[in-house]
């Protein structure tokens, strides 16, 4: 069923747009003999389309059956598939193993500092023409950097169809990248690798290097991506650079970027939910554990939260030259507010930036009230099924919200609660 669902349809159920009745009659005309195949696919295809709307969730079902289908049954994939061979990456630093106290120290932190040199890694999936080259990068007005992992193909659907759309909006483009590295290795990681390939042939939208896909090596990815930015899109005027399960407000957020008076991208901007006044967390059984041996310092600059910041094109740049000459630190945030202060910059915060959750007012019984989402820029750590009807919500024309949830300050564009 799927199978010829797909050979009348391609990229079932994403591409239905490029399904149109209009196109398939053409064909029809063309070919007699496929005219009935073709006809029975437009029938599923306009079953599909009518069923659409009240059963938006049963959409991201069936791609998960279809991402099942393909993992179970692509074991013929090429085995031959290459990369390149392993002499060409990077060696671990082996002298670490002569310092005392190393054996002591967790598995993923050894691993950190064996390879904390390592910044290049072999590009697996590229997306060259994503802002139209390098001399044209300046018509793509904000860029989604969006960090996934290759297993969370939910999320990406999901944000392929909502937030992260490619689209042009009040007269200006999003464009759309999800920056993944590899996960496990032998068969697993070619079978996720074939995955990503399959989806990056329909949607155009992953970068892929070749490096384990690890909590630690976040920084890592952040880097490759600035490098990759460096070379493809050097005049994006402005990023979102967020995780796989935010919920963005892209609508709101080309209005804040464009009421940027006197920045069009070439000045500094990072605005996002600012940490500021804490350090490395020196507990051993922390996620976040950073024993002296990766920093000895006590305190980290300040930075927005990972979840999800906005940044100007300038400041991405900026960060690229400052991280040739700043130490790797695997924490990706906190490296990133380390590049500002280098190149004596700072970060601000930004009230409509949620990463660390929306606080919705005492005596609210809603905390999916569509009224909150429709204000802010984002908010981390949404289900997938969440994103789907919330973005559905808040654009809705007949939402009613009361006028007191929060009040924008239209001078600079930020947003306030009201008192
Ligand atoms: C390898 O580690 C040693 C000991 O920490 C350090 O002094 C040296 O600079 C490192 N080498 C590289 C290439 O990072
Ligand atoms: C990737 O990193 C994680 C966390 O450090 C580790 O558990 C896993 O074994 C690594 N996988 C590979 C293939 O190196
Ligand atoms: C980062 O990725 C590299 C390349 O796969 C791997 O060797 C290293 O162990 C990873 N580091 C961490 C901390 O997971
Ligand atoms: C980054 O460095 C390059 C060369 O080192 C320089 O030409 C460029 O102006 C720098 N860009 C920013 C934004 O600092």
């Amino acid at each position: 069923m799927f199978a010829w669902i797909s050979s009348g349809c391609s990229g079932f159920p994403h591409s239905l747009k490029t399904c149109g009745i209009g196109e398939m009659g053409e064909k029809m005309r063309k070919k007699n003999v496929e005219s009935a195949l073709l006809f029975l696919t437009g029938v599923v295809c306009l079953l599909i389309i009518t069923n659409k709307n009240d059963s938006k969730e049963d959409d991201v079902n069936l791609k998960s059956k279809k991402t099942e289908e393909i993992l179970h049954n692509q074991e013929d994939f090429s085995r031959t598939e290459t990369l390149p061979p392993s002499t060409s990456y990077c060696q671990p630093n082996m002298s670490f193993y002569k310092l005392p106290e190393f054996s002591t120290l967790p598995d993923h932190i050894k691993d950190f500092l064996l390879y904390r040199h390592c910044k290049s890694f072999p590009m697996i999936l590229d997306v060259p023409d994503k802002c139209g080259g390098a001399q044209n990068s300046a018509d793509v007005f904000l860029l989604l950097v969006i960090k996934s992992s290759p297993e969370n193909y939910d999320r990406r659907e999901v944000l392929r169809k909502t937030w992260a759309e490619e689209r042009l909006h009040k007269g200006v483009w999003i464009r759309r990248i999800f920056i993944i590295g590899t996960s496990s290795s032998g068969l697993g990681k070619r079978r996720m690798n074939r995955l990503l390939k399959l989806e990056n042939n329909e949607n155009k939208d992953i970068l892929q290097w070749d490096f384990n896909d690890s909590f630690f090596n976040l920084t890592l990815k952040q880097i490759l991506f600035l490098e990759w930015m460096d070379r493809r899109c050097p005049h994006a005027r402005f990023l979102l650079n967020g995780d796989d399960d935010i919920f963005a407000n892209t609508f709101n957020m080309i209005e804040y970027l464009q009421g940027q008076e006197d920045n069009d991208g070439s000045r500094h901007l990072f605005t996002g939910n600012i940490i500021q006044n804490v350090g490395p967390i020196r507990k051993r059984s922390s996620k976040y554990y950073i024993p002296v041996q990766i920093q000895e310092s006590d305190i980290y600059p300040p930075y927005c939260g990972g979840g999800g910041f906005l940044l100007s094109g300038f400041t991405a740049r900026t960060i690229y030259n400052m991280s040739h000459s700043v130490i790797l630190l695997p924490i990706d945030d906190v490296y990133m507010g380390m590049c500002l202060k280098k190149a004596g910059i700072k970060p601000t915060s930004h009230f409509g930036v949620r990463t660390a959750g929306l606080r919705v007012p005492v005596g609210i019984v809603d905390k999916f009230d569509p009224c909150y989402y429709r204000e802010i820029l984002l908010v981390h750590r949404f289900l997938p099924h969440m994103i789907f009807v919330m973005w559905d919500e808040i654009q809705n024309p007949n939402l009613r919200c009361a006028k007191n949830n929060f009040k924008r300050t239209k001078e600079q564009g930020v947003f306030q609660r009201e008192i």
